[in-house]
Formats: structure tokens, sequence, C-alpha cells
């Protein structure tokens, strides 16, 4: 478990020190509180690097690689440093512990408008057409859907979904940006899927992310051209998050999920990168890999998940309080939720 000396260590030539000692009692409370309460602190790549730093880093990363640790994970509290989706499904994933967050108010807008009557009518539309429903979501929605898939693995588990239902007609909820980037990817690859997302054939109102639909192919163009990195160059390159609109993706010399991302920096021993990203990700790769120059032009924070806080990461452990920070699904919704993310974990 990480000790407060080698938390506050970890942040050396990042994070300033006055920020962490300013921080200290808090953070040591909490560190406190984990091993008492013998919790689980998961942390999604998006948390700014004070809070991402809290956790181990086995338990840091995408929606796909935090739903595989809550699944598995033996403590008895999961604290989840993310959006309220991404805390729903540790619940559906792991009943038994008892899961926090600093903040219950964390949306997100591609899951808040779509809801289970979204998928029902969309169903009605399609008789017959299986749906693929991105993690990006809550219960209700997970509950009526076929498969769950995360940005790691949506190109694999929609044309898995094809091959198992023998339908070239699959549904796709509820991101639109994403699912036209799927299309073009699918077309591409000559599937002969017709993917179905809101907006395209059919009455569902778009869907998007707020954060990733700000970038345009023209800001990316700019930070080539600003910051000296070329498309196709060697150890150069400019990646976007697959919710990003078509021609940013492909404007992008790799698109991916937050992970793979991170992956292919590494991978590729990038010397200076862009991240087309909630911009929390490019400060926790920076501490990661130092030697790397992240251009970071932060215009975009996602406001869910500014959310969570020190303080109320504090206040759950202390509290647990069930109004304010605990999270608990209905066991009927919860039974139904559970299999389509099963389905997408047994082929991830
Ligand atoms: P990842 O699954 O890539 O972590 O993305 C989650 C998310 O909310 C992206 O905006
Ligand atoms: Fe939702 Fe976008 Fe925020 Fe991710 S970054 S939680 S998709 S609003």
């Amino acid at each position: 478990m990480i000790s407060f000396e080698q938390y506050a260590k970890s942040f050396e030539g990042t994070v300033s020190a006055l920020d962490v000692a300013a921080n200290e009692e808090t953070i040591r409370q909490i560190f406190r509180l984990r091993d008492e309460k013998n919790a689980i602190i998961l942390g999604h790549n998006y948390m700014p690097p004070m809070i991402y730093g809290l956790s181990e880093e086995s338990a840091r990363g995408d929606s796909l690689l935090l739903a595989q640790v809550a699944a598995q994970t033996s403590s008895d509290v999961i604290v989840l440093n993310g959006v309220r989706f991404m805390a729903e499904t540790a619940k559906i994933l792991n009943p038994g512990k008892r899961v926090l967050i600093a903040s219950k108010q964390a949306g997100c807008s591609l899951a808040d408008p779509i809801r289970a009557n979204e998928v029902k009518q969309i169903r009605e539309e399609y008789p017959g057409a299986p749906v693929v429903t991105y993690i990006n979501s809550y219960a209700d929605v997970k509950a009526e859907s076929d498969y769950c898939c995360t940005s790691a693995n949506a190109l694999r588990v929609v044309r898995h979904v094809r091959e198992e239902f023998g339908t070239d007609t699959v549904i796709f909820l509820p991101d639109t940006l994403m699912g036209k980037n799927l299309q073009v990817e699918l077309d591409a690859l000559k599937s002969g899927i017709d993917l179905i997302y809101p907006g395209k054939k059919n009455t569902l109102m778009e869907g998007s992310c707020m954060v990733h639909e700000q970038f345009t192919a023209n800001d990316l163009k700019g930070i080539r051209q600003e910051y000296d990195i070329p498309k196709g160059g060697q150890r150069r390159a400019v990646l976007a998050h697959w919710e990003c609109p078509p021609d940013v993706i492909e404007e992008a010399d790799f698109h991916g999920s937050t992970t793979q991302m991170m992956g292919y920096v590494r991978e590729h021993k990038l010397e200076k990168a862009y991240l087309a990203t909630e911009c929390e990700m490019a400060a926790n790769l920076q501490q990661q890999l130092p030697c790397v120059e992240f251009v970071r032009a932060c215009l975009v924070f996602c406001p869910h998940m500014q959310q969570i806080t020190l303080k109320g990461i504090l206040h759950a452990l202390e509290t647990g309080d069930e109004d304010l920070h605990e999270v608990n699904v209905d066991e009927d919704i919860r039974v139904r939720a559970l299999a389509p993310i099963e389905r997408m974990i047994s082929i991830s």
C-alpha cells in the first residue's frame, strides 16, 4: 500500500511540494481510513495527479481496467475516483462490497441523457438487432442491452456481436461520434456491419462527450504546426480519444482508449506528444514519463471528473454517507446489467 512518504516522493519535479504539504493532513487521513476500512482506491486516468497518486499503479487506468479490478478485489470497500457510472459498474460487478464516490453528482454527458426507455425505443425501431452499450451509461441502460463495451474493446465487441447474432445491423449506444468513428473502421475492414447509433436512421437524440466534442481538426493542425509534430512523424505524435469527432480522429496519428493512448506514448518511445483528451491525463503521464514533452493546451477539463476532490474522498471514507457517497443498484437491475458486462469481459 502506498504510504504518504511514497506518495509525496512520486511527485518530485511535477506537483509542487507546497501543494502536497498544504494537503498533507487530508491525504494522511485518507490513507489511514483506507487501511482501517480495508479499502481499495481506484483512479481513472482523468483524475488530477494528486488524486490519481492515491491509487496503487495496478488500480489506475481506463474504464475497462477499473471494472476488471473492481470485479476481482477482495477489499471490503471500493473508493472509485472517477464518475458515477464507473462506481455503479463496480457495484454491479462486486455487489458484496461497499462502493463509495467522492460525489454522486459526478455525472457524464454521454450517460445522463439516455435511459432504459431510449433503449426500448430503438429496439422497437430495429427489432432483432443486438444492442451494444458503451460503459458510459447507467445500470438501467445496461440492463436493457446485450453487450457492454468500453473504448478499449468497442470494435472487437461489435464484430463479435455480429457473428454471435448473425446480423449486419448492430445498435450502438449512446455516443454518436464514437459510433461514426466505429463505422469508419468497420467499413475499412469491409465488415458489412451497419452500425445504428443515436441520430443515424432512428429517432434518438444524438449523444456526445462534452469534452471530446470540443476538439477540431484545425486545432490539431495548429498544434502540429506550433509544436513541430508532423503527421506520421517518427517520435512525435498527436493522439486522440475515440470520443472525438471523425475529422479529429483522421487528423490524429493514433486513436484509442485512455490507457491505449498512454501505451502508445510508451511503446513508440515518443519524445513529444499531444493528447486530444481530458487534460489531466497528460499531467499524469508527464509524471510517469518525465523525458517526454507533453504539449498541454488545457481548455478541456471534464466538469464531472472535477467533482472528485481530496476533501470529498476523505468525507466518503469517514462517513460512507448513503445520500452523498454510497453507490447502490437495485438488485433486479443489477443482475440484468451484469450479464452484458460479463459478456464483454469474457471476450476482452
Ligand atoms: P476510457 O474508457 O478510455 O477510460 O474513457 C472513459 C471516458 O470517460 C472517456 O471520456
Ligand atoms: Fe463523460 Fe466525457 Fe467526462 Fe468522460 S470526459 S466522463 S465521457 S463527460
